[in-house]
């Protein structure tokens, strides 16, 4: 069966374009907003992969539980998070997310925010996410340390057992994107605490 991918990414970036580019065969992209949306069907109307619909993310009761393989989110918790009421909208979306995910299923969380400010919604009661950390640098940000010597961007960034960076850690680019590469295990519904492992950590209830 084609996996099925949710997308809360829409506006102007071109990512949902190039992944069914890489093959990627079911896409649903959801923005609140119906001109961005209206603005998207038109723009990719000839790519029959991409779907568009207008909704809320802290209330997407129109798809069915487990019904998505993967939810990638780029902006939107980061929108939530400047709105009012932020805790409680977040709060709603995550929980949503968790929702539609099926088990082993990921959200892919594109953000600014740093494990301090979204490790501690990403842990919020109901969810059980196995989380792996990535830093990407913006596209042109050249590294002092050099090309030889820096790390790659595709190396996960460990995380201490709190969900923080580790200490000393040092953050070449201050723009640079955190990705937060959340699966969804099992007994997500007052799972028990999980162990960090080598190449991420794991999120305690
Ligand atoms: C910062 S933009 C991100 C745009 C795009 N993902 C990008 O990277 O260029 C945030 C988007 O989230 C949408 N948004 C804000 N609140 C929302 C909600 N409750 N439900 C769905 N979309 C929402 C906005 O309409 C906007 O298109």
């Amino acid at each position: 069966m084609p996996y099925i991918y949710l997308v809360v990414i829409i506006c102007s970036i071109v990512m949902s374009e190039d992944m069914v580019k890489d093959g990627y065969v079911d896409i649903m992209n959801i923005d609140i907003s119906s001109v961005v949306v209206e603005m998207m069907r038109k723009k990719y109307a000839h790519v029959p992969q991409l779907k568009y619909m207008q909704m809320d993310v802290r209330d997407m009761n129109f798809f069915q539980d487990e019904s998505f393989d993967c939810v990638i989110d780029k902006g939107t918790l980061d929108s939530l998070m400047c709105g009012t009421d932020a805790p409680l909208s977040v709060s709603q979306m995550l929980e949503e997310v968790n929702r539609l995910l099926r088990p082993g299923g990921i959200y892919m969380l594109i953000t600014y925010g740093d494990p301090s400010v979204r490790i501690p919604h990403l842990n919020q009661a109901g969810c059980n996410w196995k989380i792996v950390l990535y830093i990407i640098p913006r596209p042109g940000f050249e590294s002092r340390v050099g090309c030889s010597s820096a790390k790659s961007i595709m190396e996960p960034v460990p995380l201490t057992e709190r969900g923080l960076l580790p200490a000393g850690f040092v953050l070449e680019d201050p723009d640079s994107h955190y990705i937060y590469v959340c699966k969804k295990m099992h007994g997500s519904f007052g799972g028990a605490p999980q162990i960090p492992n080598q190449v991420g950590a794991t999120i305690a209830q």
